[in-house]
């Protein structure tokens, strides 16, 4: 009997190991485990076979209590099933198939943590024996995202003794006890002695659920600056594994400086003598030592900040700035260095120094130079306009229209740089007037004529007045002598007593020229009733307190109710004809003026307009005995007139 149960034993164990035959006439099958998230239903199968045939067997369920104690919790038989009241499994089970189907399953509703146990089937034959077979159920519950807390705030220093702690990785309620892995970038770490140190720390809660959480500390390096930490959860789930990851985290690591940069921080480009420099040092710790000494070597100038400014600068800043930051530890000093040039323009020399005189024909050359560290160019202006570029200036076969001031602009393109002298040149000659107009006039008694004359030569001409017969002239006052732009301009005031031929005798040490002016004196006749003279004058002066010759002649080319049998006498007779008209039609519109009936200044403007063929033209409108006159100027604006 015992060798028959052995081999039956045996074979059974051959066959499938988990089950046991008890007897060798009924076999029961089961799987070793059954895997179901809490919370699901599980569902446990039996199978059974029987050398008798499978009607009339009798089916138990049990299951294992803490205790280790087996406790009933189902039974059936050809003539009853019962639920076994009173166990935890009462309300939740049921179950399928009878002892004539040969498979019966086992059907747990709501399966929870505890129910984490074995499940036995029990068949019974009914003259065969018993037989049995175990199902482990395994319950999982997947836990919460995991999360790290309690991430150090503060920056790490490398110089730290011990391990600094980085952070806590938590994951909570899962099932079975979930676990962590800390990384650093893609690797695992593990512990190892005064590098890493990883604390675990398991929790159950009420619920039976496994919380868990790991610290990490950190004998923190340079490097780690860069590094990305986070960890990974892996947990079991019915038939493998799953894994979860917490967000990435960084650590501010503060380490030494290696090395201090020190640079220009503006201007930008090239530095120029009167800008002002700024420069800058930082090392590359972190953070950056602010224990500084910026100094410049060549002149022992010293800061302690970070930033040196140099103002107005100029080539004595020229050098070595050199910038040392001192470890806030370990007072350990870190140096660097920039250089400084500054672009300069010394100032401009002109060869030959003026002023200079040349000879009328002559040829000069001058030269300008102003040293700078960078490509210059210059440019020779006279009068605003430019006459040459280079630094020499050529002057051939020089004429009075040579004469002047030259000035030599130097530049320094790349950084705005100039600088400028001027030279005055003047031409050695006879005096040359400058106006050639026609000077026959023709004037009435007692009436005051201006004359002037203009001229030019080196060394300045000397302007006399005189007359033919060596007569002084009646001269109003003293000649007024004017420089101007060209040259000398002289102008005297005569009262007209006779015919007159006045000299303008201008004379230097090279030469004299004489200018005749001749003054035709003519009585005045009574002007008709009712008609006013006219006269039109051209004159570039905005007033009339000063007529040069240009006018006097003007007024002479047309003389007032005078008409001399002329070759143009005819001609003139029209033209003062019109200007009579054009004298009335003014008139009247004046009239209307000063009677305020002509309100808009537009009339005015288009007469002008009409009859004015040039900008230049005034015309004057005078009634003859009256002294009182109204100009109307080109812009149609009424000017008092001057007596004359
Ligand atoms: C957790 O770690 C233990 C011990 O290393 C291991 O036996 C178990 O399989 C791990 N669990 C998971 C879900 O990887
Ligand atoms: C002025 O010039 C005239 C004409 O050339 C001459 O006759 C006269 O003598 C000169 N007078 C003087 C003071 O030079």
């Amino acid at each position: 009997m015992a060798a028959r149960d052995a081999s039956y034993l045996l074979l059974g164990l051959f066959v499938i190991l988990n089950t046991w035959g008890v007897r060798a006439d009924i076999e029961v099958n089961m799987e070793d485990r059954v895997e179901v998230f809490k919370g699901d239903t599980a569902q446990i199968t039996c199978m059974f076979t029987s050398s008798e045939g499978i009607g009339g067997m009798m089916i138990q369920w049990l299951y294992v209590q803490r205790t280790g104690e087996r406790q009933r919790i189902y039974y059936q038989d050809s003539t009853m099933t019962v639920i076994d009241r009173g166990t935890e499994y009462t309300d939740r089970i049921s179950v399928n198939g009878t002892g004539a189907t040969a498979e019966v399953v086992l059907t747990i509703e709501d399966v929870q943590l505890t129910d984490e146990t074995e499940f036995i089937c029990v068949i019974t034959g009914l003259t065969d024996g018993a037989a049995e077979g175990r199902t482990m159920l395994k319950v999982f519950k997947p836990p919460a995202l995991p999360s790290i807390i309690d991430k150090v705030q503060t920056g790490i220093s490398v110089h730290e003794d011990d391990l600094s702690k980085i952070g806590t990785c938590e994951v909570k309620n899962g099932f079975p006890k979930p676990n962590i892995t800390w990384y650093r970038n893609t690797t695992p770490l593990r512990a190892v002695w005064n590098k890493v140190a990883i604390v675990p720390r398991v929790t159950i809660e009420s619920s039976g659920l496994y919380s868990v959480q790991s610290e990490l500390h950190l004998k923190v390096e340079k490097s780690d600056k860069d590094d990305e930490f986070y960890c990974e959860v892996t947990y079991f789930v019915p038939g493998g594994t799953r894994m979860t990851e917490t967000d990435k985290m960084k650590i501010t690591v503060f380490y030494p400086a290696t090395e201090v940069k020190v640079w220009v921080e503006s201007p930008k480009g090239k530095i120029k003598e009167g800008d002002t420099v700024e420069l800058h040092c930082q090392d590359n710790g972190n953070p950056p030592s602010s224990i500084i000494s910026f100094r410049h070597l060549e002149s022992n100038r010293q800061v302690d900040t970070n930033v040196f400014v140099l103002e107005n600068v100029t080539t004595k800043d020229n050098g070595q700035y050199e910038c040392t930051t001192y470890d806030t530890e370990t007072f350990e000093p870190t140096k660097g260095t920039t250089s400084v040039f500054v672009h300069s323009l010394s100032p401009a020399v002109v060869e030959p120094k003026g002023p200079v005189v040349v000879a009328q024909g002559g040829s000069l050359e001058v030269t300008c130079n102003a040293q700078s560290s960078l490509q210059t160019e210059t440019t020779w202006f006279k009068n605003e306009k430019e006459v040459s570029k280079g630094q020499t200036l050529m002057l051939k076969d020089a004429s009075f229209d040579t004469a002047g001031t030259y000035k030599c602009v130097v530049t320094v393109p790349e950084v705005g740089l100039s600088t400028s002298e001027s030279l005055h040149i003047n031409v050695q000659g006879p005096p040359e007037f400058l106006n050639t107009d026609n000077t026959d006039l023709e004037k009435y008694y007692d009436e005051t004529v201006e004359l002037s004359c203009e001229a030019r030569g080196f060394p300045d001409p000397e302007i006399k007045w005189t007359t033919s017969d060596e007569q002084e002239l009646q001269v109003i006052g003293s000649a007024l002598e004017t420089h101007t732009e060209d040259g000398i301009k002289s102008m005297v005031k005569i009262k007209v007593t006779s015919d007159i031929t006045a000299f303008c005798n201008v004379s230097n040490d090279h030469g004299a020229d004489a200018r005749i002016f001749k003054i035709k004196a003519t009585v005045k006749t009574t002007p008709a009733p009712a008609t006013t003279t006219t006269t039109i004058t051209t004159t570039r002066a905005t007033t009339t307190s000063s007529i040069s010759s240009t006018t006097v002649k003007a007024q002479t080319a047309i003389p007032p109710e005078k008409v001399k049998k002329e070759s143009s006498g005819v001609i003139i007779a029209v033209i003062i004809i019109c200007i009579l008209l054009l004298a009335i039609l003014g008139s009247v519109l004046y009239f209307l003026y000063k009677k305020g009936k002509l309100c808009g200044r537009s009339g005015k403007q288009d007469l002008t307009k009409e009859k004015s063929s040039k900008d230049n033209i005034v015309v004057e409108m005078k009634s003859d005995n009256t002294e009182e006159a109204v100009l109307l100027g080109v812009n149609g604006e009424k000017q008092p007139s001057n007596n004359q």
